[in-house]
């Protein structure tokens, strides 16, 4: 069965093409190539014996998506991760976050709205809550004002799919709603490559750790938690990418309730920055070079999922902890840095 990946050679897509390929899917992955290379094909290749095949162009060119389409009659389901992921860049610079992330959502969903049965997965993210009034944070909590254009895609992106899945009853779709995704495959032939200085908190310890930072600075310790520091619910990339491929074979299967779902994918738990610092000092048995600073913009206290919808809907947990998660994300950088 063909599954077209949009953003497959990215940091979640990559996982996601391998878990669609051990559960026996067919891939075709579109990718411009913006924010990775065509080396995590080869990765990908190496985990699964089996290589995707790899159209390269970008979705804001309609025709393009047009002529795909054309070419692949029998997609039987997209998961679209494609998309600028950058919170501080989006800021800078919001209209090629809605063009990238919005223009392309409608253009690939002019084209499913063409089809019979149409299959969408949608990545989201838990940013849409904003600071939530209560923790865990279910489904149900209210869509909070975006902090940032980033996030107010993630919103629009979520109305534009329910509104269409409204009037057309052959597209069903399912947004997830990420928390924190880190780590990589535990084969680390594939993880996270941020270019530039990265600005999520792991990729940032694992850099300094292997001496390309000099030192991290941890946004506040005056927060109303445990120890000052902000909360998140870090999960590992593999157990999300599973996410994805149960959401899918729930549409495949027509156990949807209805033709647009929402559901939360974290590993309810709710880690401090300073315990992902103590974490990763054991698992990497290296000192963190940290200082604390002032806090950052736009920073919610505490974020953490329910994950009870997903855990009995989709009948799906989170396998990995933090542990594990920080012990591939470390492996990874290691293994990156010693192939350079
Ligand atoms: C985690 C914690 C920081 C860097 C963002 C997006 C979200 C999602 C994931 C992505 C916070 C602290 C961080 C550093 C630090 N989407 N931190 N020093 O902000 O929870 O979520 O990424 O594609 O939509 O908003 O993740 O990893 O940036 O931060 O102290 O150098 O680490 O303050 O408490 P965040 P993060």
């Amino acid at each position: 069965m063909k599954i077209l990946v949009t953003g497959g050679l990215g940091f979640i897509g990559s996982h996601t093409v391998v878990e669609l390929q051990n559960e026996g899917f067919e891939v075709v992955i579109i990718d411009n190539c913006s924010n990775s290379s065509t080396e995590v094909l080869k990765g990908i290749t190496k985990i699964t014996g089996q290589e995707p095949v790899l159209e390269i162009f970008d979705l804001r060119e309609k025709e393009k998506v047009q002529d795909f389409f054309k070419r692949h009659t029998n997609i039987k389901g997209v998961i679209h991760f494609a998309a600028s992921k950058a919170v501080g860049e989006s800021v800078e610079k919001p209209l090629l976050y809605y063009e990238n992330n919005i223009t392309t959502l409608v253009y690939l969903l002019q084209q499913l709205q063409e089809q019979e049965a149409a299959n969408f997965i949608f990545s989201s993210s838990c940013t849409v809550y904003g600071q939530a009034d209560e923790l865990p944070i279910t489904e149900n909590a209210p869509v909070k004002a975006a902090e940032s254009p980033y996030g107010n895609t993630k919103q629009i992106g979520e109305e534009i799919i329910q509104d269409t899945c409204k009037v057309t009853p052959n597209v069903k779709a399912i947004s997830l709603r990420y928390f924190n995704p880190i780590g990589a495959h535990p084969s680390a032939k594939i993880g996270e490559l941020p270019l530039g200085v990265p600005q999520n908190l792991i990729p940032f310890i694992t850099q300094t750790a292997i001496g390309l930072r000099e030192q991290l600075s941890v946004f506040g310790d005056d927060y109303p938690t445990s120890d000052g520091t902000c909360i998140r619910d870090y999960i590992h990339v593999v157990d999300l990418a599973k996410a994805h491929v149960v959401a899918l074979q729930r549409l495949l299967q027509d156990k949807n309730t209805s033709n647009y779902e929402v559901f939360n994918v974290g590993t309810g738990t709710g880690s401090t920055v300073l315990e992902v610092i103590t974490s990763f000092e054991q698992v990497s048995q290296q000192k963190l070079n940290y200082k604390i600073v002032g806090r950052r913009d736009g920073d919610v206290i505490a974020a953490y999922a329910d994950t009870t919808k997903a855990n009995q809907e989709l009948g799906w947990k989170a396998k990995s902890g933090l542990e594990d998660s920080l012990d591939s994300a470390w492996k990874w950088e290691q293994k990156v840095r010693q192939t350079k």
